[in-house]
């Protein structure tokens, strides 16, 4: 966040300034939880004639922009697809990139995280990262937990299916241990092992460079939530795209399974 932090810093003090919510937009039903599968940066570098990796290194300020403006509206946490558990058969030289780029901008930028009051937490399987990011995750989360502001987790070797495998076996071995009854395990008993556990369900999926699919993304998760699917290129994911999102979800009626529209 720094560069753009820099530029956005107010002239009265240390705070960034707060962009307002774009007419048309209603505050009151706005997405509490928005989810995003940052599609496209590989294909972004292409059209550049770019190496693959320049385009992650511009989708990391794509995130950053989305992130700011998502906690400026009061959107209650963001959470992107950062990663996933099949990303590791992409070449060992942009696996080894990624991870670099990951540590990169968590040390660069915790502070600016600290102070913007983000609560950051990385969603998957960690065990399987480098050490050296595994530290400065575990610093980054501790450092921001008792944070007010947005919810911003970064889903880094995540696969739902995973999860919900993972889920199943913590549950299973609470039952052979005696210390659960299997008639107990409802939904929200399952909803508790998930790595999202005490974060609300996303309202709303955003997926950029058109892909129509939730390739293994918080398969629990996004139930009920409205899929907003757009040909921009995750790098180029700007404002108005992310005010057409908005724009769009608010034009969709929510039931979830029942004939009346809900307001959650
Ligand atoms: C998908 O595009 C994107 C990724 C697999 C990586 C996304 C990661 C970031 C933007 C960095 C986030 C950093 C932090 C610290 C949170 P693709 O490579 O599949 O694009 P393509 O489909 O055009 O090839």
């Amino acid at each position: 966040m720094s560069r753009a932090l820099a530029t956005a810093r107010s002239v009265q003090g240390n705070r960034p300034s707060l962009r307002t919510l774009p007419a048309g937009l209603e505050a009151a039903r706005l997405p509490v939880h928005v989810a995003v599968i940052m599609d496209g940066n590989g294909r972004w570098a292409r059209q550049r004639n770019l190496p693959r990796v320049m385009g992650h290194r511009e989708g990391v300020e794509a995130l950053k922009r989305t992130l700011r403006l998502c906690s400026d509206w009061g959107i209650g946490a963001l959470t992107a697809y950062a990663f996933s558990t099949e990303n590791w058969n992409r070449p060992g030289e942009e696996v080894s990139f990624l991870m670099a780029l990951f540590e990169r901008v968590l040390a660069l930028e915790l502070a600016a995280l600290e102070q913007e009051q983000v609560r950051i937490r990385f969603l998957g399987d960690l065990q399987q990262l480098p050490s050296g990011l595994q530290e400065l995750i575990a610093n980054a989360e501790s450092r921001t937990a008792a944070n007010t502001g947005i919810h911003f987790n970064v889903c880094t070797n995540y696969g739902g299916r995973r999860e919900l495998v993972r889920a199943a076996r913590a549950l299973a071995e609470q039952v052979a241990r005696g210390d659960l009854d299997p008639a107990a395990i409802d939904e929200q008993a399952f909803a508790a092992q998930l790595h999202t556990a005490g974060e609300r369900d996303p309202d709303l999926l955003i997926r950029t460079s058109g892909e129509q699919r939730l390739s293994n993304f918080l398969l629990w998760q996004l139930a009920y939530a409205e899929l907003h699917i757009t040909d921009v290129l995750w790098p180029d994911f700007d404002e108005p795209a992310l005010v057409q999102a908005l724009l769009d979800y608010q034009s969709r009626q929510r039931r979830f399974g029942g004939v009346d529209s809900v307001t959650p």
